[in-house]
């Protein structure tokens, strides 16, 4: 979003005018962001062969999921349900990679029905695929390599104590069950964490993974997950693209010398795509002047946006786009109207809030609305994509029948 002509501007459009059409609670999307994230990693990766899986559980929608197969990029998903969104939004099975965590084998089965390449993260899933299977369907095993790194404690994935992939320590386990049930490996996959900064972890990580691959014949694809470090405040560290795409397409073109074949390198990105094309629109209903602190309390709540409550340090900037002309600005708490502890911000230095006034939270299309919930029996907000110009409805708002659908009113009581 961008200050034109004293008004947020999305696309030439005013973020106060999609707001009053829309109504808030909202979240928008601009995809002519998304699709130039998605080239910026194109060209980072210009020198290999690539192939980007956007990881869907950062935003499901299927008119989200459309663009993203417009141009030409694949879909990670973790369940059957966002198989299914996959398929809706008219990718092939084929184009979809299942890369779930822990689930049962029925879920895998149907993955597989659908076409879809599985990643598999287990030892015992491991054996009932090749029980099954045998060599009949190719598959990816995802790996733990035993590396810390990520934004925060949560969302670190390649620990030492980590829950996920087959730790690297128990290479001679995968290759005993590889090697009995002739599974067809045709890839490895590893993702370490998301908010990753450092260039040095990716290469490290990779590093890794390319020397396990040795230990595969046949490999076609190297899946190094997502992770890439987004900015979500001034002069925050963000990963740069460029020197990621230099130093580990150098390691993999290097890697595919000595394997003796040219591979295919998997990203499967979510943050990297979608965080800053996301804007979440909500209204000021009470500004509450307290000796202390000064709270702008909005129509929202960890209900619509978990991530401040949720993750340590986890910052989105907020922004006051009903009054950006003003010089008055003051110094707020920003709350939600969540019975608990509810914080969006402590000590935010916005323009003057006003009751009614519309305050932005920026970099909201990453693990946003999918991480939303009807706690305290409110309504999910609606989403409106962007697109060539036009503000679209891409999903209502929740009405009363949602809370309620699923309820069994019965007779006993
Ligand atoms: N691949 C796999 C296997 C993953 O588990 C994830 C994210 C990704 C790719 C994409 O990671 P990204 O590029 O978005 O960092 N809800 C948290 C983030 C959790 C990420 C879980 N896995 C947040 O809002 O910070």
């Amino acid at each position: 979003m961008e200050l034109i002509a004293n008004q947020y501007q999305v696309q030439n459009l005013s973020l106060l005018d999609i707001a009053q059409q829309f109504g808030t609670p909202l979240y928008v999307y601009d995809a002519a962001k998304i699709v130039q994230k998605i080239e910026e990693l194109k060209q980072a990766f210009a020198q290999v062969n690539l192939k980007i899986k956007f990881a869907g559980k950062a935003l499901t929608n299927v008119s989200v999921l459309k663009v993203m197969r417009q141009n030409g990029v694949e879909l990670d998903v973790v369940s059957p349900q966002e198989l299914q969104l996959g398929l809706l939004a008219g990718y092939e099975g084929s184009q979809i990679t299942f890369t779930p965590s822990g689930v049962s084998f029925d879920e895998i089965e149907t993955a597989v029905a659908a076409g879809s390449m599985v990643n598999l993260d287990n030892l015992s899933v491991l054996e009932k695929f090749g029980q099954r299977y045998g060599s009949s369907v190719p598959c990816m095993i995802r790996i733990k390599p035993n590396v810390a790194a990520g934004g925060n404690a949560k969302i670190m994935t390649a620990h030492d104590s980590s829950k996920f992939g087959i730790d690297v320590r128990q290479k001679a386990e995968i290759l005993q069950l590889v090697e009995q049930y002739q599974i067809n490996v045709v890839g490895l996959h590893q993702h370490t964490g998301s908010d990753i900064k450092t260039p040095e972890a990716f290469v490290q990580v990779a590093n890794i993974i390319f020397e396990f691959a040795h230990s595969f014949k046949g490999l076609k694809y190297i899946d190094l997950g997502g992770g890439f470090k987004v900015s979500y405040k001034k002069d925050d560290v963000v990963t740069n693209m460029a020197e990621v795409g230099k130093e580990l397409s150098n390691a993999f073109r290097a890697f595919c010398q000595s394997y003796g074949a040219q591979l295919q390198l998997w990203f499967e990105p979510g943050k990297f795509l979608v965080s800053e094309c996301g804007y979440f629109l909500t209204t000021a209903n009470v500004v509450k002047h307290n000796p202390t602190r000064t709270f702008v309390g909005i129509n929202s709540g960890l209900n619509h946006l978990i991530r401040p409550m949720m993750y340590d340090g986890a910052y989105h900037e907020i922004v006051n786009i009903s009054n950006p002309n003003t010089t008055e600005e003051e110094t707020y708490d920003v709350v939600g109207y969540i019975c608990e502890t509810d914080t969006f911000g402590t000590d935010r230095t916005l323009k003057k809030v006003r009751e009614g006034d519309v305050l932005a939270f920026k970099n909201a299309g990453a693990y946003g609305f999918t991480m939303s919930s009807q706690y305290n029996s409110r309504f999910r907000p609606a989403e409106v994509l962007v697109y060539q110009g036009k503000a679209h409805l891409i999903r209502q708002r929740e009405t009363m029948e949602d809370i309620l659908r699923n309820q069994v009113l019965t007779e006993f009581l």
